[in-house]
């Protein structure tokens, strides 16, 4: 049973209701989480990627970035600043890098997790089931694995080939695993429909996740889709207050891809259903290499100020940065 049924979702993805939506996704927030906003810090350790996904600034082909990748000994200095300035998650994230072995990335999450009192969230694209329950049991506590569509055919065409199936065999494996599990999808992707939309939103409902999140599709010149329409960040901030209004308790980022069309965009998302923030800690001098699509990670600030703005951020609005590591609320049924 679903909170809303398909027709009330369309309803409101097509601005039925914008105010009560919002009124809505705001309380269910405040319910489930009273004033505190969960801060993640992102280290963006490597920019090398061996997929060519049709969306994405990172993709292989893409020969205008400047390719960079992090040594162990620069992740732990980072994720050390990060955590001594108050972060509870670090979370690595990468292309899909093989260069980084099992052992490698598994030595980085256990020297994380011995020196420091914080989460470890792996978003490292498609390593195998058995990598990620090695991680595990070097103390990752959380991975993210987008989906980015739950349309398969619409999967297929922009991820080159692969298929949604096996994705979501990755998410169950790790669930399985006894990780947190996030996934999410971009709005406004090449082909989407509002039909498709609430079948994402009931999909990934299903799915029972830690986290989802999701962003409106911004085109980066050096793809495929350069030329393919902005997605419209109205049905995106209405996505996310769904999303809140169908998973009380999960935990939803206000994604940084919104900050792209306004500068107050992470804000709005917050005061809209969201309950956490991701700043990016990765050092300046790399940061802007890391882009995913135009505007990520485009304001260069050390690591003190990154999470001290995000800090300044919460608090702008009333809310209060958590101190807590802000593990996942919810419960899964046992199938
Ligand atoms: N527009 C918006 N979001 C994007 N992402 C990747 N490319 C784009 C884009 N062009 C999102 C995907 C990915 C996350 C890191 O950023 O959801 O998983
Ligand atoms: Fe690589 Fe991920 Fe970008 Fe795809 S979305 S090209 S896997 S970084």
């Amino acid at each position: 049973m679903y909170l809303l049924n398909a027709q009330e979702i369309e309803f409101y993805l097509n601005g039925g209701n914008d105010q009560e939506l919002y009124t809505r996704a705001d309380q269910v927030r405040q319910e489930n989480f009273g004033d505190e906003v969960y801060l993640r810090a992102i280290v963006e350790f490597s920019n090398v990627c061996n997929k060519k996904c049709k969306y994405c600034g990172l993709r292989a082909p893409n020969s205008s970035i400047n390719r960079y990748r992090l040594k162990k000994t620069e992740i732990l200095d980072v994720a050390e600043l990060a955590a001594v300035n108050g972060a509870k998650t670090i979370v690595l994230q990468s292309g899909d890098d093989f260069s980084y072995s099992s052992n490698m990335v598994g030595e980085i999450v256990r020297e994380i997790k011995s020196r420091h009192d914080v989460a470890v969230t792996l978003s490292l694209g498609d390593r195998s089931a058995e990598e990620y329950a090695y991680w595990f049991e070097c103390g990752a506590d959380r991975t993210l694995i987008k989906l980015e569509t739950t349309d398969s055919r619409i999967y297929n065409d922009i991820r080159c080939g692969e298929s949604l199936k096996d994705r979501l065999k990755l998410v169950k494996a790790l669930q399985e695993t006894g990780y947190e599990v996030g996934s999410g999808i971009i709005v406004g992707l090449p082909g989407y429909s509002i039909q498709q939309l609430v079948a994402d939103l009931l999909f990934l409902t299903d799915l029972e996740l830690d986290m989802v999140a999701a962003g409106p599709f911004i085109p980066h010149p050096d793809t495929p889709y350069s030329d393919v329409e902005t997605g419209n960040i109205d049905i995106s901030y209405r996505f996310t207050a769904l999303l809140r209004l169908l998973n009380p308790q999960t935990n939803i980022p206000a994604t940084s891809a919104l900050d792209s069309f306004d500068s107050k965009g992470r804000e709005t998302g917050l005061r809209r259903g969201c309950n956490v923030i991701m700043p990016s800690v990765t050092p300046s001098a790399n940061r802007a290499d890391y882009n995913i699509y135009p505007g990520k990670n485009s304001v260069s600030v050390d690591v003190t100020d990154s999470i001290t703005n995000a800090e300044n951020l919460i608090r702008s609005l009333n809310f209060v940065p958590s101190v807590t590591k802000g593990s996942s609320k919810r419960k899964r049924n046992v199938k």
